[in-house]
């Protein structure tokens, strides 16, 4: 997509705010049962906070363990309440010196027509968006700025080497494909069917792209990677990253960003063991959680920002229209549905 749309798109102010609350504990992906959409009058905006109109709602892989009473990085959102997720808004009102009315912000807005916050719930301040207010909730929002930051801070991959990439065609995925192309490697992506592989070859500069659901995974990554894988970026786990650490170079770096193969966590999966890839190799293998990382989250939406407007970076979104949307968006999000980033606009 170009950069030269409008970009900020006409939204209305109703009078009472749908929220789509979690109603329901969901023992795998998250299905539209889970939820139950009600209606309340806004409520009223105390002291240093502000009232955002969400326009889009982010849709994302990790509101499965947000929902979920499971092993993470931060509590299950409370039964009854507003199903956690980022946004992308107008403030409407403001109690709050240093946010105006009119800017533009991305943060913890829930999924829900208002959101009344205070500035610590939000990743970014945009003010007047350079871009469509919609790239800031996937590729100028986390899913960019966590190909950015943990490929470049994990990774740290250096001219001429090879970059392997799953959910290569995705919100992530995408991102980490171009900015490893963009500094000088050659660059192999694995997606699950044949429309992403087109993107991937022809919008997101991929080298190879691989569709990992059309058998020989093992045989066809071996011939994609005659000398073996530097950086593994891994949003997947499981088989896929077993097959892909047969095929990492001497030192190479494994950038462990997401598990979305992995069908339960209860009881804990066991794979294959490879324990022996990982020493005879010398690999290492690191977690990342772009939460960590706040305090660079700034100037990676200024680089990514920077190369977008350049015209060095291709972007896909996958936007549905209404917060009817939201209960049944988490499934289609693992079902492979989705064409780029997955927002629901809502304004
Ligand atoms: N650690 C962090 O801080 C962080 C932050 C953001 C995102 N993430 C992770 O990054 C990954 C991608 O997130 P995203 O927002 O960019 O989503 P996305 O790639 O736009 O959408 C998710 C994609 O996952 C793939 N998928 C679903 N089930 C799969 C399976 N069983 N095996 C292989 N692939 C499967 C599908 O793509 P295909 O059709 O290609 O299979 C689907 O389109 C997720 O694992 C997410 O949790 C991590």
């Amino acid at each position: 997509m170009s950069v030269t749309e409008t970009l900020i798109p006409d939204y209305s102010l109703p009078d009472c705010n749908r929220r789509v609350l979690l109603t329901e504990r969901p023992e795998a992906i998250p299905q539209a049962g889970h939820f139950a959409i009600d209606e309340v009058v806004p409520e009223s905006v105390p002291d240093k906070h502000i009232r955002v109109r969400n326009v889009y709602l982010s849709v994302d892989p990790a509101q499965r363990g947000w929902a979920a009473d499971m092993n993470n990085y931060s509590p299950p959102v409370p039964l009854g309440t507003v199903m956690r997720a980022l946004g992308v808004g107008v403030v409407v009102e403001s109690r709050h010196p240093d946010i105006a009315v009119g800017d533009c912000v991305y943060g913890w807005l829930g999924w829900q027509d208002y959101a009344v916050v205070s500035p610590d719930q939000l990743l970014y301040h945009i003010g007047k968006p350079r871009a469509p207010l919609s790239c800031y909730g996937g590729i100028l929002g986390m899913n960019g700025v966590t190909a950015y930051l943990g490929l470049t801070k994990l990774g740290a991959p250096k001219a001429g080497e090879t970059v392997l990439v799953s959910t290569a065609a995705g919100a992530v995925g995408s991102v980490v494909g171009q900015v490893a192309r963009n500094a000088g490697c050659r660059t192999v992506g694995l997606t699950g069917s044949d429309q992403k592989l087109a993107l991937c070859r022809e919008r997101f500069g991929y080298d190879v792209a691989i569709n990992y659901k059309s058998g020989d995974l093992a045989g066809r990554l071996a011939a994609a990677l005659p000398e073996g894988c530097n950086v593994y970026f891994d949003n997947v786990g499981g088989t896929i990253l077993d097959t892909a650490l047969r095929n990492m170079a001497v030192a190479g770096r494994v950038i462990q960003c997401g598990t979305a193969s992995i069908a339960s966590w209860d009881p804990p999966p066991t794979g294959l063991r490879n324990e022996r890839e990982v020493l005879t190799r010398r690999l290492s293998w690191q977690g990342f959680v772009v939460f960590d990382h706040m305090a660079d989250y700034g100037l990676a939406v200024e680089a990514l920002e920077k190369s977008l407007l350049a015209g060095e970076l291709y972007y896909e979104e996958d936007i549905d229209q209404g917060i009817e949307c939201a209960p049944g968006a988490i499934q289609a999000l693992y079902a492979g549905e989705n064409l780029g980033k997955k927002l629901i606009f809502i304004g």
